[in-house]
């Protein structure tokens, strides 16, 4: 049971699909203080969980920290950054009593989850107006369930797209991209997609090629899909200003930028130089922005990543006459040193809040500031493409993916999360992000594997590849400037091979358990907390994961480990995959084991009464044959098997599902 109460007159930001009336009563659970912002309090017993928020730092179990949804581009973040890319105001309270809480507003809010005083709950936002939902149900995966079917069925990628893709910052032209496929097909390595990053455009302008870099651009799309391998461009939030540049000229005729509250354009710096952003929560100008996208699909091109859309300014020109004017005062008045006052300065220069205060958007004829709606930037921006594909080419599906969201932009696209650190911690926290993520119903998710900004080992690039295997975004991904991270950089490649191979063998489960979490709304990465409540042990474990209703993983995420320890809540057969090397098995009783897990493996564990299908793995996914999977697991046990061409939209066909049992 949803209910749904209003205060003040929140902006409609579109996270939720159904209508449901306005209770005049209060919540069931909590209090609700408004005025100059909104506050939500709730006492928490000792033993309550709270789960969700999305992307977020630390554990699954959310208590004992604070948490702000104010997209930010942070790459380098940490145990206690307190704002990631994205806004996911969505709360699970389990315990003494069971409910979950959306806070539908773009403003800025923070969840102080037993930090401040470690029993009280209490969400604080500066905006008055809010939408609130409490849902009711009898445990978290209920609750999950109701709040999906209010917001929503979560995007649906096409099947190419749970391959192995492999992006840098860095491949600037066409040979560079041919190297990498040459690299991956010479070595016997799967893979299906490269990734470009702002290099090929011209002068990072949106929508253009660099012709001298990639001449022909159509020609050399064909080229790479005669390999099977597909093309994914990014394109930035930021549309260059320049002269005779059509984007830029059309935007500013037709008033589709964001502009100041005089009228005159807001003008900031990103990868282009200046830039102004296109007014994406305007409806017709969304709709143009969208179809700005048709010219790389003419071109060939089925799949995109939408960046720097919190969006990410690094100045603005208000920014920099500020900086300048104190600076010449620090001059004048300091005497030496205390240089770091100086990059402070210039460090504020990036992300201010202030220029998000000079930002205005023209929704439906009234001027909006941006910092009120500073949240729905990035899913606006990813919907106006989602919109546009759905116009431009409604019988396929179009890889999209995002940097920045809120709630509502899962029906649009996935995310990739951000911008991370070659760091043990970060691998961790990719696998955590996880179910998180599943709550507010974005599915296609992964991380940047190898991690993007500093250097990554090789042992580290493996493990992070030996849990990426299971997410549906698996991506390898560096920052410019890091070390070279594609598995040709490395030693013993065929431990590669190995690990990435295994991703494709599990395909037909993986995407089986995407599609059905999709077309059910259920997650399919769950925390053990929400299939083993009653196990003290399990709920506390946040180191292994649920995936769909058959299996667990449980990755090494520590440097120089051989193995690890793992708890079984059930009786369980351990499968061991290295390539296309016969599957090692090994039935194991509940309670903790330590199991060795080679650099070349990927463990998993099948429950008890349960089966799977495993097959042959292959250098795309077009090669996958269906006829060489295998049930594996337990004998007697039966699988719901979802499967479809991975290209069309008939999803609900009853003729793509079937029953498998294991003999
Ligand atoms: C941002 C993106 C990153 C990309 C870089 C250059 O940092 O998050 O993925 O490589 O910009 O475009």
């Amino acid at each position: 049971m949803v209910r749904k109460y209003l205060y003040g007159s929140p902006f409609r930001t579109d996270a939720v699909v159904k209508e449901i009336p306005t209770e005049k009563t209060v919540p069931a659970y909590g209090e609700i203080h408004t005025g100059t912002g909104f506050a939500y309090t709730y006492r928490m017993d000792e033993s309550d969980r709270v789960y969700g928020l999305g992307e977020n730092v630390r554990g699954i179990n959310k208590r004992g920290f604070r948490y702000v949804s104010d997209c930010s581009d942070e790459p380098h973040h940490f145990e206690d950054t307190a704002s990631l890319y994205a806004a996911h105001n969505y709360l699970i309270v389990t315990g003494r009593e069971t409910f979950g809480l959306f806070l539908d507003s773009p403003a800025r809010m923070t969840f102080d989850v037993g930090f401040t005083s470690v029993d009280i709950l209490t969400v604080t936002c500066d905006s008055a107006n809010m939408a609130l939902y409490v849902v009711d149900g009898t445990d978290p995966q209920d609750i999950v369930h109701q709040f999906r079917k209010l917001i929503g069925r979560s995007y649906i990628p096409p099947k190419f797209a749970f391959g192995y893709g492999q992006s840098r910052w860095g491949y600037k032209t066409a040979e560079d991209v041919r190297e990498v496929v040459r690299q991956h097909r010479a070595a016997g390595v799967p893979l299906d997609m490269v990734y470009l990053d702002i290099d090929y455009m011209q002068d990072f302008k949106d929508f253009t090629v660099n012709p001298h870099r990639f001449p022909d651009f159509a020609a050399f799309v064909e080229e790479m899909k005669q390999s099977h391998v597909r093309l994914i461009p990014i394109i930035d939030a930021g549309v260059k200003v320049e002269k005779g540049y059509s984007v830029y000229e059309e935007g500013v005729e037709k008033g589709y930028f964001c502009r100041k509250q005089d009228g005159s354009a807001f003008v900031a710096e990103v990868w282009p130089g200046w830039v102004h952003f296109p007014d994406v929560l305007n409806e017709q100008a969304r709709a143009w922005f969208g179809e700005q996208y048709q010219v790389l699909l003419d071109q060939g091109i089925e799949g995109f990543w939408n960046d720097m859309n919190e969006p990410a300014i690094f100045k603005s020109v208000e920014g920099e006459q500020e900086l300048r004017a104190e600076m010449r005062n620090y001059l004048e008045t300091e005497s030496a040193g205390q240089v770091w006052k100086i990059r402070d300065m210039v460090m504020h220069l990036m992300n201010n809040p202030k220029d998000y205060a000079r930002m205005y958007h023209q929704v439906q004829g009234k001027m909006i500031c941006h910092r009120d709606v500073h949240n729905l930037y990035g899913y606006y921006m990813t919907r106006a493409a989602g919109e546009a594909f759905a116009r431009l080419v409604p019988e396929k599906r179009i890889l999209l993916f995002s940097r920045s969201s809120y709630i509502g932009m899962h029906r649009y696209g996935g995310i990739w999360q951000g911008d991370n650190l070659s760091w043990w911690s970060h691998l961790r926290m990719n696998l955590q992000m996880m179910p998180s993520l599943n709550m507010v119903g974005i599915l296609y998710t992964g991380a940047d594997i190898g991690g993007f900004g500093s250097d990554t080992s090789r042992d580290l690039l493996l493990r992070w590849l030996a849990l990426g295997v299971f997410t549906p975004l698996m991506r390898n991904h560096s920052a410019l400037g890091t070390r070279q991270q594609e598995f040709y950089r490395f030693e013993g490649t065929e431990d590669f091979r190995a690990v990435i191979a295994v991703r494709y063998r599990l395909i037909p489960y993986l995407y089986s358990e995407y599609m059905k979490a999709a077309l059910s709304d259920t997650m399919m990465f769950r925390p053990l907390a929400f299939v083993y409540p009653e196990d003290s042990v399990a709920v506390e474990t946040e180191d292994q994961m649920m995936i769909g209703d058959e299996i667990m993983i449980a990755p090494v995420l520590v440097q120089n480990a051989s193995g690890r320890f793992v708890y079984l809540p059930e009786r369980m057969k351990l499968l061991r995959l290295t390539g296309d090397a016969p599957i090692r098995e090994e039935v194991m009783e509940p309670g903790v084991h330590y199991v060795k897990v080679a650099l070349n493996e990927v463990i998993l564990f099948i429950r008890e009464g349960r089966t799977i299908p495993i097959g042959a793995s292959a250098e795309y996914v077009e090669a996958l044959d269906p006829s060489s999977c295998r049930m594996y697991g337990f004998s007697g046990a039966s699988y719901v098997w979802y499967d479809d061409d991975g290209t069309g939209k008939d999803y609900e066909n009853p003729c793509h599902v079937r029953t498998v049992n294991m003999p």
